[in-house]
């Protein structure tokens, strides 16, 4: 009898954890590397908000709390949900988890069976072809090519479907690519998504507040009002209040699949870090101003990468209007042969290639599923990507 389960083998670690670790190696072995691959902003956590968690040390919120969330992060979310995004849950519909990832575990492990399917438009965020294999379900990838700006559109969304799907995982903007769909854009899948009423929606809004050029982030069950009964939408403290590492995650939907997702958390983890959730409650209900000044800073390194990116010959970098990614396209590389001898056969050995040469990690688009591309994360200081472009630029100057 093998000792691994069945889905545990049906699933690989996480590609860009594994692109972090290896440039952590290489730089702790005395490398000089300059990591572009992990997904989270270099800014600081609100000195406000870790004020609020230092309080409620002190305050003695170091217990158990409930399973799924403490009422007043709860609150504090429903009221996000209302300025935010014109959304009216209550408590009784809202999840707090350990982390976005965990959130759309939870959901997932809550209401997928084998033979279930879930749409997912690539390129993807890594995790969620994985997280639905762990079920045992079954992941339908809808390639979104560089030429229709990484996006789904209805038609691709409408022949996906099937009488077995379950859920369409959506995320915008997107990691890896940056592409925000806009409110136009969205009704247009929602027309889709009305028309099959067993389709449920899981809305990964994770990246909503790191937009540019004043687009306007709406999300589906907001566009749609009539899909807000099968739609999950899903958010977290990680990426706008830079506090990846507190772990803390939400979802608004539906509340039979909160009170599944609440089933299974009373049997994992149990709740999320309590100082956490007073963090996030504060980082909520706080001033949000904030949230423009780093998007300016944002937006001021996309425009030097994209611009260095492009001007290298072989490569093809779109201007994402959010997140912190770019998503270049390597075709031009793809058969070169790099100063060693060796070919570049696909974007892993472009990646593999940088990272030997130049000592810079950026993550392969396979992992993400969608090649010939590597991913970009920006959220680094700007002396730091200009170097990295350079070192870029190098590394395909050298090839042949
Ligand atoms: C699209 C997307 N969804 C969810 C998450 C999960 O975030 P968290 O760190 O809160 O688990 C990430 C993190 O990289 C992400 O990029």
């Amino acid at each position: 009898m093998p000792l691994l389960s069945a889905a545990i083998q049906r699933i690989k670690p996480s590609p860009t954890i594994a692109v972090t670790n290896r440039a952590a190696a290489l730089k702790a072995a005395g490398r000089d590397i300059i990591g572009l691959g992990a997904g989270e902003p270099d800014f600081d956590t609100p000195d406000f908000v870790k004020e609020a968690a230092i309080a409620a040390i002190h305050a003695g919120q170091t217990k158990y709390t409930q399973v799924d969330g403490t009422p007043a992060l709860k609150a504090a979310i429903a009221a996000k949900f209302k300025r935010d995004n014109g959304l009216d849950y209550g408590l009784d519909q809202i999840s707090v988890n350990v982390g976005g990832k965990h959130t759309i575990f939870n959901a997932m492990m809550a209401t997928l069976d084998p033979g279930d399917e879930v749409v997912i438009p690539a390129p993807y965020w890594v995790s969620y072809p994985d997280i639905v294999l762990l079920t045992g379900a079954t992941p339908v990838i809808v390639a979104c090519g560089i030429d229709a700006g990484f996006k789904l559109t209805p038609a691709q969304l409408d022949a996906a479907i099937t009488p077995r799907t379950k859920w369409l995982i959506f995320n915008s903007p997107s990691n890896p690519t940056g592409a925000a769909y806009s409110r136009d854009e969205l009704a247009a899948l929602a027309e889709v998504l009305v028309r099959h009423p067993h389709v449920h929606i899981l809305s990964d809004d994770m990246y909503e507040h790191i937009v540019y050029e004043g687009f306007e982030f709406t999300t589906l069950a907001q566009v749609e009002p009539a899909l807000y009964e099968r739609t999950l939408t899903v958010n977290g403290a990680s990426k706008a209040y830079a506090m990846t590492g507190w772990r803390i995650g939400f979802a608004g939907g539906p509340a039979p699949i909160i009170k599944a997702m609440a089933k299974i958390q009373s049997q994992s983890t149990s709740n999320p870090d309590s100082i956490a959730q007073w963090a996030v409650t504060a980082a909520l209900n706080g001033p949000q101003d904030f949230l423009i000044e780093r998007n300016a800073a944002f937006a001021k390194r996309r425009d030097v990468v994209v611009s260095m990116l492009n001007q290298t010959p072989g490569l093809r970098c779109p201007r994402p209007q959010g997140a912190f990614y770019v998503y270049p396209d390597c075709s031009g590389l793809i058969g070169k042969r790099t100063p060693a001898g060796g070919t570049l056969t696909d974007d892993e050995a472009v990646a593999a290639y940088f990272l030997d040469t130049e000592g810079v990690a950026v993550v392969h688009g396979a992992a993400f599923g969608g090649s010939p591309a590597f991913r970009i994360s920006y959220a680094t200081a700007d002396t730091v990507l200009e170097e990295a472009c350079t070192r870029i630029q190098r590394a395909v100057g050298k090839l042949t």
